[in-house]
């Protein structure tokens, strides 16, 4: 059959395949299986003008584990993982999970295949939900029943914004966004962000690009970003280019100007 993609034999009901999304691009840049033609057009799109952004997705994604490995280390043992993603390898449960095997995770996304695929690897987990939502509304993510039954907001959490403010528009307030976040949880909690970085003029036109064929993907600078954390204590080694971010394994240099790595910056921050 003329275009017949086999994957779509599992698309959950009312989705577009036609229409690129956020979590499937991602996944295609992932070298995942749960996207379509249209997202495949997009990571192409991506990789022509940055040949090695594939590189930078699974250096983010090796980022995710190291930041939620942390955060377990501190104690943290409960996380609101927004802007989840698809399930892919090293799923924040699994990090978090292999450290303490008590730990609760709630994913949030407001892509609906997030939730039909994170159902199906989560339905023997008890310690672990995947609801469909906006993070743009605090009130309805904090007011959901899986919410409630997993997080104990009067316990440090770990406020997970991953990959996913840089999809926000200027309009959308992500700084006051997070500060409503951070008022709803109790001192000890931390957030993970991480976030495109401005690197101009390569960014100017991954900019150009996000916004036309999937309608966000803003790049702000090192300064910008780092704002996000204000009021926080910014762990070691603050707001960095993501390989600097506690690697595993020292850099025997910095990332050069036109490295993939500096497109995006991430850092934690504990609520004093
Ligand atoms: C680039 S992926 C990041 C996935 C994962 N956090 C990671 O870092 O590997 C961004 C995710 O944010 C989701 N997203 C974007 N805007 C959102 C919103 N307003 N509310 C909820 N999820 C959103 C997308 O659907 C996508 O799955």
């Amino acid at each position: 059959m003329a275009g017949h993609d086999p994957t779509e034999e599992w698309v959950p009901r009312g989705i577009d395949v036609s229409v690129p999304s956020v979590a499937r691009v991602y996944d295609a840049m992932l070298g995942g299986k749960s996207n379509f033609a249209a997202d495949r057009a997009v990571a192409d799109k991506i990789r022509s003008i940055l040949p090695v952004s594939a590189e930078s997705a699974g250096e983010h994604r090796a980022l995710l584990a190291r930041g939620v490995r942390f955060l377990a280390a501190q104690g943290i043992d409960q996380f609101l993982d927004l802007g989840s993603g698809l399930p892919t390898v090293q799923n924040t449960h699994q990090v978090a999970q292999a450290a303490n095997a008590a730990a609760r995770v709630v994913y949030v996304d407001n892509d609906p295949m997030v939730l039909a695929h994170g159902r199906a690897l989560l339905t023997e987990n008890s310690g672990t939900a995947v609801i469909t939502a906006d993070i743009r509304d605090p009130d309805d993510v904090f007011g959901r029943p899986e919410v409630g039954q997993l997080i104990d907001l009067e316990r440090p959490l770990g406020l997970m914004m991953v990959g996913v403010v840089h999809h926000l528009g200027d309009d959308d307030d992500p700084a006051g966004l997070i500060k409503r976040y951070l008022d709803r949880v109790t001192p000890g909690s931390h957030l993970f962000l991480s976030h495109f970085q401005a690197e101009p003029p390569v960014t100017d036109r991954m900019e150009q690009i996000f916004l036309q064929m999937l309608g966000s993907g803003r790049f702000r600078t090192t300064a910008e970003i780092t704002a996000f954390f204000d009021g926080l204590d910014l762990v070691e080694a603050g707001v960095v280019d993501i390989p600097l971010w506690r690697p595993d394994k020292p850099r025997t240099r910095p990332p050069a100007p036109d490295d993939p790595n500096r497109l995006i910056a991430a850092g934690i921050g504990r609520k004093p």
